[in-house]
């Protein structure tokens, strides 16, 4: 830890990809520390990203803890500073510092079924969980993914998705039907309660859109899912990351040091602020 909890280590970006295109774009970053010794993190843990010069943002590690070379994450260009890291490519050096948070409790699920459940730029922050679940598949029973974007072009970690298809049951969505898509054609709650998943020895982690969260949780508990086998993560506005500046509370809790992971049965005993 630096004598100076807000100094940022400095970080080369050596990769880039645009997943997304548009007003809405996403692009998958890979930065390298220039020390060559990064912090470690766990799945579902963030770091503060800077841009100098433009402010800083929280953006959720979508690389697995795994993978010791460089972190990755993947960010939606909306506002000042994911849209100066837009604008950036590699070689160009950035601020990062972290981890932030706490984690999926990804070793209490062994032996069990998992269902990861994502929407738009919300497989990011579950994606280090099911590369970890992956890479350690004897751990677990069936994995299966469920991930949706509003049409083709928006489904981010298109190849990497195929990929799991070996490993992993994969079920692709697009809001509205499009010619050349021949997979399910509706929202991401419609998708998971036509395919049914079951609740026997099963654990579900979800991420995405609030409203879209909402229906899966509502789905999920319909389908036979207690409160304790649902999981998701938050993405309260946040600004100092270490439980100092009060911008991302939810009831008493500092999201950013209490979350931002939490069961439902957790979260549905804090008042709605998120
Ligand atoms: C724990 C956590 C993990 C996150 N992970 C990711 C990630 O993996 N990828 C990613 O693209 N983004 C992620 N975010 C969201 C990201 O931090 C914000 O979008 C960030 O504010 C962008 O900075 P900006 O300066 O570009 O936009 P700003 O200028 O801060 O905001 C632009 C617009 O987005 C709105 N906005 C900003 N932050 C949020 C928010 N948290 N929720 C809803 N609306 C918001 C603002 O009100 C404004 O309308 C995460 C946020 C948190 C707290
Ligand atoms: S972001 Fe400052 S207290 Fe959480």
């Amino acid at each position: 830890m630096p004598d100076n909890i807000y100094l940022p280590e400095l970080a080369r970006i050596t990769y880039i990809k645009e997943e997304v295109p548009g007003e809405r774009a996403i692009k998958t970053f890979r930065v390298e520390p220039l020390n060559g010794d990064s912090f470690e993190h766990e799945c579902g843990q963030c770091a503060m990203l800077s841009a100098f010069g433009r402010g800083e943002m929280m953006i959720s590690i979508a690389s697995s803890p795994l993978v010791k070379e460089y972190k990755q994450f993947s960010i939606m260009r909306v506002g000042r500073v994911s849209a100066a890291f837009h604008d950036l490519a590699v070689g160009d050096v950035v601020g990062i510092r972290g981890p932030y948070g706490n984690s999926f409790p990804v070793d209490d699920w062994r032996g069990r079924n998992l269902y990861f459940i994502g929407g738009g730029c919300g497989l990011a922050p579950i994606w280090p969980v099911i590369t970890t679940a992956v890479a350690q598949r004897d751990n677990f029973k069936n994995i299966t993914v469920f991930y949706g974007g509003r049409s083709p072009r928006d489904i981010m970690y298109k190849a990497e998705l195929e990929k799991l298809r070996g490993v992993a049951d994969v079920h692709l969505s697009v809001d509205k039907a499009e010619d050349g898509w021949d997979a399910y054609c509706g929202f991401v709650p419609a998708n998971v309660m036509d395919k049914e998943p079951s609740s026997d020895n099963a654990i579900a982690i979800t991420c995405g859109p609030p409203i879209m969260i909402k229906y899966v949780i509502q789905n999920l508990s319909q389908l036979g899912f207690a409160d304790e086998q649902i999981y998701t993560t938050l993405e309260n506005k946040m600004k100092c990351g270490l439980g100092k500046c009060g911008r991302c509370n939810v009831g008493k809790d500092y999201v950013c040091v209490k979350g931002p992971v939490y069961s439902w049965a957790e979260l549905k005993n804090l008042p709605e602020e998120y």
